[in-house]
């Protein structure tokens, strides 16, 4: 019996001090930005004590559920704790040394700075963009480095818990094929980028046939690295746009998508819908993730602004008031259900089992 309480006493730990580094890290952030480039400062709403207070018991309720659903075997414990804290230390540093040139952007509304070698042929308009001024974009391997430490310290240290949301509802959906083993199923994570989501789906259903897509071959790379270096490989990497999925009809049981619809346009997004319609067999599920959103969570709204005000997200105030659930029925889908984690909306939706396309 005291082995459960003190792997719990470690996940609590290991998240408060995630927590604590994030806050430090913003702290001292902001503070060197003002000394050393004041004129890059972004105009922010302070925030309210009491939402403060509703940020933090949302947080906690987040790393309950998380714990909550380990517990039930939705994933292994292990998972919990899983990332590889040697190479995030190690690049640690970088992201210190990358900030001068991110408040130079900022300041300078340069939102065009990519590496000189991209090929703007094979990219969509709206994806040549420094998203949250962030270096090269998505389009180098110096920016892969970096992405998981950033999105890490910008969430305090709950964006994989935020994203291990999507596994109870994409193994509650597959239960629709139960009749088949799970080897013969296949699971598609669109936008994967460095492929966190594709780490904790494979924990949690570890026969599924795993399948991750991203625009940026950078971002792939990483995510090769991470996923496909020890085990042999756990999932294939495929580069695409997720606007034409290059996957046959039908071809796949479940879809997951994480933080990728607040940095798409809005008719980029219905073109997502659509696809994940098309390439999903009757029946099959897709569970999508992004922030939440005005309507479902007013009280958060503030912290919204500060966000679009601080990083560079040009789709994310439309993002916010966009009605998905109209997008889900729009491209066919049903049996729609959202819930919201802390900052995190997660929605779940079915291809119906009648397709009469
Ligand atoms: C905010 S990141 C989210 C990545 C990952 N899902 C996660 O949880 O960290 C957005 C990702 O979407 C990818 N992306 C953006 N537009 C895309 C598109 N049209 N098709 C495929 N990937 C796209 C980017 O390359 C990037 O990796």
């Amino acid at each position: 019996m005291a082995q459960p309480s003190l792997t719990k006493f470690a996940y609590q730990t290991l998240q408060q001090s995630k927590t604590l580094a994030g806050l430090a890290h913003k702290e001292l952030s902001t503070k060197l930005m003002e000394l050393l480039a004041p004129d890059a400062m972004p105009s922010i709403e302070p925030i309210p004590r009491e939402l403060l207070m509703e940020l933090r018991s949302s947080m906690s309720a987040l790393e309950q559920l998380d714990w909550h659903e380990a517990e039930q075997g939705i994933y292994p414990k292990t998972q919990l704790f899983e990332a590889p804290w040697l190479e995030w230390a190690s690049r640690y540093p970088l992201v210190w040394l990358d900030l001068p040139s991110t408040w130079q952007r900022r300041k300078a509304r340069n939102i065009h700075d990519l590496p000189n070698d991209v090929d703007s042929e094979i990219y969509p308009d709206y994806y040549l963009q420094n998203f949250h001024h962030q270096t090269d974009g998505y389009l180098s391997d110096h920016s892969a480095e970096l992405y998981d430490l950033q999105v890490e310290i910008l969430f305090n240290g709950t964006a994989d818990s935020m994203r291990r949301r999507v596994l109870a509802p994409l193994k509650r959906g597959l239960k629709r094929f139960q009749s088949r083993s799970s080897a013969s199923l296949r699971v598609l994570d669109v936008a994967t980028g460095t492929g966190r989501t594709l780490q904790q789906i494979r924990s949690a259903l570890p026969k599924v046939e795993l399948l991750g897509l991203d625009l940026s071959a950078a971002y792939l790379r990483q995510a090769s690295r991470s996923l496909n270096s020890r085990n042999g490989e756990l999932a294939q990497l495929v580069r695409g746009n997720a606007e034409q999925l290059p996957f046959a009809d039908q071809s796949v049981q479940g879809i997951t998508c994480v933080f990728l619809f607040h940095e798409l346009p809005s008719s980029a997004r219905q073109n997502v819908l659509d696809e994940c319609w098309r390439v999903l067999e009757p029946g099959g599920v897709l569970v999508l993730a992004d922030s939440v959103q005005m309507e479902d969570s007013p009280k958060f709204i503030p912290a919204m602004e500060n966000f679009r005000r601080i990083f560079h997200e040009p789709y994310y105030r439309d993002y916010i008031s966009d009605n998905i659930e109209a997008r889900f029925q729009a491209s066919g889908f049903e049996g729609i259900a959202a819930e919201s984690h802390f900052m995190t909306r997660v929605w779940t939706a079915f291809k119906p089992l009648q397709n009469n396309a």
